[in-house]
């Protein structure tokens, strides 16, 4: 995993102003030190992120959080100690002195706790709060491992601390504790039956007026490949379909073949859990990426509120 001569060179490189690639429960994140304009300005160009899209605040504890945030609502209190360290992600009111390529120009400001042994290290050695979006280009899947940060990143950032795979997978659960209430602005891990047993109700789904969470801009975590994502039993008649049309298959899907066809050059099959599915989701989809397909075909899974976050990234892998 991690040793120390890796562990000084990331927080030398932090110190620094650098980027690093930083494991997390949830995915790898690009890292930097959230107090340095400089050096977050440096996250956004290498991701090709628009500067106007906020970014979470990694922190090491709950006691840090008023150094960011002006307020601190008892419902994110509540959350945050049944919670952290773990996936879930905060949206609070931002202190004046946080910059704003932190906040995307926004009155809020996003934090979290995470659980990952590597990150926590980091994070409590450094001192401060890491900036951290996934360490992925604008719009493409997010890492499990770091083995995906050196593929996709590795000539931009030439430290990547290998904290193994991702345990949960799937980014943090973000909840928002605003002066209106408490509402999840994206799915994740954490449900929102899970938030609302801690806070009572909740408020219903973004809108306009909600803060801007543009990880849930519609086509996002996109393969290259086209992604068809079916009814579970339409899948047979949707291969035959793609096939007879002539196109090449990769496919997700809870069964062996249904179909024996040389034009499916990957099958792979799904999880019927769904912390398993979540898990294997984003590896998964580079995957059946990089088969060679002309169509990647998924068969849309179960509904119910396990099943939110993975529906979530689906439904925007499969939009364009
Ligand atoms: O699990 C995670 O959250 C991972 C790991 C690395 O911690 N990070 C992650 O970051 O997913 P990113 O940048 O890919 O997604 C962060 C999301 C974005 O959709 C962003 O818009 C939203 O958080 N966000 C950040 N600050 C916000 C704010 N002040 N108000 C509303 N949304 C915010
Ligand atoms: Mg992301």
């Amino acid at each position: 995993m991690v040793d120390a001569e890796a562990m000084a060179a990331a927080l030398a490189a932090l110190r620094a102003g650098d980027v690093i690639g930083l494991p997390t429960e949830t995915v790898y994140g690009l890292a930097a030190d959230a107090s340095n304009p400089a050096a977050v300005a440096r996250i956004f160009a290498i991701k090709g992120r628009p500067s106007s899209h906020p970014v979470i605040v990694h922190l090491a504890d709950l006691a840090q959080v008023p150094l960011w945030a002006r307020e601190v609502p008892p419902a994110a209190v509540a959350l945050a100690e049944r919670f952290w360290p773990g996936p879930l992600t905060l949206v609070l009111p931002r202190a004046a002195s946080v910059p704003l390529a932190v906040t995307g120009g926004q009155d809020t400001v996003a934090v979290r706790v995470p659980s990952h042994p590597v990150a926590l290290a980091v994070l409590r050695t450094f001192g401060g709060g890491l900036a951290a979006p996934s360490a992925n280009r604008y719009g493409r899947i997010s890492p499990t491992t770091a083995a995906h940060v050196r593929e996709d990143l590795g000539h931009d950032v030439p430290i990547v601390l290998d904290g193994g795979p991702s345990a949960v997978g799937l980014e943090s659960t973000i909840v928002s504790c605003l002066a209106d209430g408490v509402r999840v602005l994206r799915p994740g891990h954490i449900a929102a039956d899970a938030i609302s047993d801690v806070v009572g109700a909740l408020l219903g789904p973004p809108d306009e007026t909600t803060p801007r969470v543009p990880g849930s801009v519609v086509s996002h975590y996109a393969p290259h490949t086209p992604v068809d994502l079916v009814a579970p039993d339409a899948v047979a008649d949707a291969l035959q379909a793609h096939i007879g049309a002539g196109r090449r298959l990769a496919v997700l899907a809870p069964a062996s073949p249904t179909i024996e066809a040389p034009a499916i050059v990957c099958w792979l099959a799904a999880a019927a859990d769904p912390d398993v599915y979540g898990h294997d989701l984003y590896a998964h989809l580079r995957t059946l990426d990089q088969a060679g397909a002309d169509v990647i075909v998924v068969a849309r899974p179960p509904e119910g509120h396990r099943w939110v976050a993975v529906l979530d990234r689906l439904t925007r892998a499969a939009a364009r």
